[in-house]
């Protein structure tokens, strides 16, 4: 398996979606129960082998900085109230042998451009990318894993995908496979329905070469006028397979209020104190 050293987490997007709330708390740091949905995204990085993340940020978003740095005064005093387990779970919010880079967007030109920010921390080897809006659970092996496991040779290139409904493809890349097999043969960002070459649509996890630097560095703004990480995979596909991964595993779009109460509801019935709240929540619709 090639090992995912490296992986970017794009988190300089605005949120609007949940402002008022956004306003001053950045989207990632939003939780699902108790853990920020960064926490969720970091575990899965780390899951993959990963020992260096990349934060790509903004001046907004240094909360996420502070999330991870150590935090003196609480860990003393939870130490000295013999709060032994909260101090734990404190200090280990990464294990010891991961650190974090931060690396500023300073203007949103798209998710394109923000991973071409991380360019100088990753150099020549192949990384991995989570948006962390989407969040994957499942009992076995993370998403990412899964994907690294299938990019062993360094140079294939490996997208999430799942079916989404047609309605729906506006809102993701589409990806479009080669008969029989799961290499994509094309791939185009947020089609109208009509338009679309499937109802496949790629979500929030990357293993690409770094290659993908050098198409990005010459891809002009597309859907929306942002820089599209889609429009250089879709140049990738012209030089080396990319293959479309239907992980194991269910997706909660996080991104959207409905997906977080999801989430919300799929944690708190899994958590024993919490259960007998949603079992009387769905009682009652
Ligand atoms: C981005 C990508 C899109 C992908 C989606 C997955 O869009 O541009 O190709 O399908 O993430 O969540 P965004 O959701 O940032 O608009």
């Amino acid at each position: 398996m090639t090992r995912l050293r490296k992986v970017v987490f794009p988190v300089a997007g605005l949120g609007t979606r949940f402002l008022p709330a956004t306003k001053v708390v950045a989207k990632e740091m939003l939780p699902v129960l108790d853990r920020p949905l960064i926490q969720y995204a970091v575990d899965e990085a780390v899951d993959a082998g990963a020992d260096t993340l990349v934060f790509v940020t903004n001046r907004y978003k240094h909360s996420i900085a502070d999330y991870f740095d150590s935090a003196y005064e609480l860990e003393e005093t939870l130490e000295r109230a013999g709060k032994h387990e909260l101090l734990a779970m404190v200090l280990g919010l990464l294990p010891p042998h991961v650190r974090c880079v931060y690396v500023t967007q300073e203007q949103a030109l798209g998710l394109g451009h923000a991973v071409l920010c991380a360019k100088p921390v990753i150099g020549d080897e192949p990384f991995g990318i989570i948006l962390p809006d989407d969040l994957i659970v499942n009992d076995g092996p993370g998403a990412l894993r899964q994907m690294a496991q299938r990019a062993a040779d360094g140079k294939t290139g490996v997208l999430a995908v799942e079916e989404v409904p047609r309605s729906d493809t506006g809102k993701y890349g589409i990806v479009d496979l080669e008969a029989g097999g799961d290499r994509i043969r094309h791939m185009v960002e947020k089609p109208k329905p009509e338009d679309a070459p499937s109802n496949l649509g790629v979500v929030g996890r990357y293993v690409l070469p770094a290659r993908i630097f050098d198409l990005l560095e010459s891809t002009t703004p597309g859907a929306g006028g942002e820089i599209q990480l889609t429009d250089a995979i879709a140049a990738l596909l012209r030089e080396t397979s990319v293959l479309a991964h239907r992980f194991a595993g269910r997706r909660f779009d996080c991104g959207n209020k409905a997906g977080m109460v999801r989430a919300t509801l799929y944690f708190a019935a899994a958590d024993p104190e919490l259960r007998h709240l949603v079992e009387g929540a769905s009682g009652s619709t």
